[in-house]
């Protein structure tokens, strides 16, 4: 009998220790910080409808859209930093961002800085104005007249190069300031990217387009680090996957309304 309780205790006292290591294993195992890789995106969240910033405090748009598709091609999860267009590319030589999606138009002076992926968006300038504004059909219209433009954008490397001191230029980091300012009078004309214009355009009716359209030709693309090739590879090629599966014309669809205006060449 006694040799009996004394076998009993034994296996309990074995089954209870097994059961705690299970239990301490589990609690470790479960508690590991899980092993995700993470893409960062930097943009400048106030260029509709490529990237903006959502009722609920998200960031959304057209590049929101693409860079998802990138991240999940590669089982990243996405994160995205909204940083001053101006300040964009000095936060990817830094590292704090892995890639630039900001409506960026390539140009031979940012090639010096950083790569970009193949082109994914044609654009050209354009000039808003208030409604009740005189229209602005000529370059020569905007002589005297106060210009607004996004600090460091081709738009304002566009006036700095064609208006010079015609103008009075007032620069400003984020385009929804510079909005504000042509509705509150502080400006009289702002320069951005058409699609941009165009977005504005047709949702506020105190601002329209004027008929002055500049047509500088540009590209958008995708930045990466100087010689980051391993992540631009994987980009071009989520990018030429998006092109031929539909995927890309249904965020065209779904963002400008219209078909392509892409120039695939
Ligand atoms: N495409 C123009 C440029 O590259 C303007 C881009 C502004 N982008 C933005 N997210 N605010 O200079």
């Amino acid at each position: 009998m006694v040799q009996f309780m004394e076998r009993n205790t034994l296996i309990i006292g074995i089954v209870i220790i097994i059961v705690l290591i299970g239990a301490v294993g589990a609690f470790f195992y479960f508690n590991q910080p899980t092993q995700e890789k993470v893409l960062v995106m930097g943009t400048s969240a106030d260029y509709p409808p490529f990237e903006y910033v959502a009722e609920n405090n998200t960031i959304v748009g057209f590049d929101v859209d693409i860079a998802k598709y990138i991240a999940n091609k590669y089982g990243y999860k996405l994160e995205i930093k909204d940083i001053p267009f101006d300040s964009l590319i000095p936060a990817l030589q830094a590292g704090e961002i892995d890639f630039i999606v900001a409506a960026m138009t390539i140009t031979a002076e940012r090639e010096q800085q950083v790569d970009f992926s193949i082109p994914y968006y044609n654009a050209t300038q354009a000039v808003l104005i208030k409604s009740d504004h005189a229209d602005i059909a000529s370059i020569t219209d905007l002589y005297g007249l106060k210009v607004g433009v996004q600090a460091g954008t081709t738009g304002e490397a566009w006036v700095d190069d064609n208006l010079g001191n015609n103008v009075t230029k007032i620069a400003y980091q984020r385009a929804y300031d510079a909005i504000t300012a042509l509705k509150a009078g502080q400006i009289d004309a702002l320069i951005l990217d058409d699609p941009v214009a165009n977005y504005y355009a047709s949702i506020d009716n105190e601002i329209k387009l004027a008929s002055l359209h500049i047509d500088t030709g540009e590209r958008y693309g995708i930045a990466v680090r100087n010689g980051d090739t391993q992540l631009l590879n994987m980009i071009n090629e989520a990018l030429r996957e998006m092109f031929e599966n539909g995927y890309y014309d249904q965020l065209i669809a779904r963002y400008f309304g219209t078909s392509s205006t892409l120039l695939l060449i």
